[in-house]
């Protein structure tokens, strides 16, 4: 049996509405874990706010008080050590890891990112799927490795891409399906159903050859038609 998490710190430094949805989540026992720590580089973070708001520790690190990217990161991640998570999410976290903090996380660290991986890496993804013209659009979640967004998918959330769609419009499909499947992910990780094997990822101890592809409801054990049997 794989190790179960239990323990979650998240890195954000946006609105943190994808952290709301885990709070919101534990609170309503839909998600068996307890948030041990919110980081964050900008002290204005909405997310630090809701973390406050939720008695959720909370710690913002000002990138220009450390003379380098790597004694930021070394600093910052002396902080999440400290709180000893079981699994860090960064939830619209905009800096970039340092590779030796993330190779000692490999397996611990993961990410959301709107767009259907490999499709769209790094900013300004919806963008980018509208300007390839695409049908379907969505987010993945995936283990954090040295590579921006490169690094093994779990699970994915597919939405339709609209004739009228714009950035704002399709942003605001993704941002709602990334929350349902965030919690879904780490509902598989709180039951030890998910783990980085010879950097593939593995659900319920088998290689999985293509990402999870979740719906709204589903593993959510919420009692609708919709459910997988
Ligand atoms: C999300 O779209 C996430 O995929 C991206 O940044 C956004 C964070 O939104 N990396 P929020 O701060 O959770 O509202």
């Amino acid at each position: 049996m794989t190790q179960q998490t239990h323990r979650i710190a998240v890195l954000a430094s946006g609105h943190g509405s994808n952290l709301q949805a885990l709070i919101d989540a534990i609170g309503q026992a839909i998600l068996a874990a307890e948030l041990v720590g919110v980081f964050s580089d900008r002290p204005a973070a909405g997310a630090l706010q809701r973390a406050q708001a939720a008695g959720v520790p909370a710690l913002a690190i000002r990138a220009a008080d450390f003379p380098t990217r790597l004694a930021f990161d070394e600093y910052l991640f002396s902080r999440i050590d400290r709180v000893h998570p079981d699994l860090i999410v960064c939830a619209g976290y905009m800096r970039l890891l340092s590779e030796r903090e993330v190779i000692a996380r490999m397996g611990r660290m993961i990410n959301i990112h709107p767009s259907l991986l490999p499709a769209f890496k790094g900013l300004r993804t919806h963008q980018q799927a509208l300007e390839a013209g695409v049908a379907e659009h969505g987010a993945s979640i995936h283990f954090v490795s040295p590579e921006l967004d490169g690094g093994p998918v779990i699970s994915q959330a597919r939405v339709p891409v609209l004739a009228d769609d714009d950035a704002g419009s399709l942003g605001r499909r993704v941002l709602e399906r990334e929350h349902s499947l965030l919690v879904q992910t780490l509902r598989l990780f709180t039951q030890g159903r998910i783990e980085l094997r010879a950097n593939q990822v593995a659900f319920d101890g088998l290689t999985l050859d293509s990402p999870l592809q979740l719906g709204p409801d589903d593993l959510l054990d919420i009692p609708t038609s919709r459910n997988p049997a």
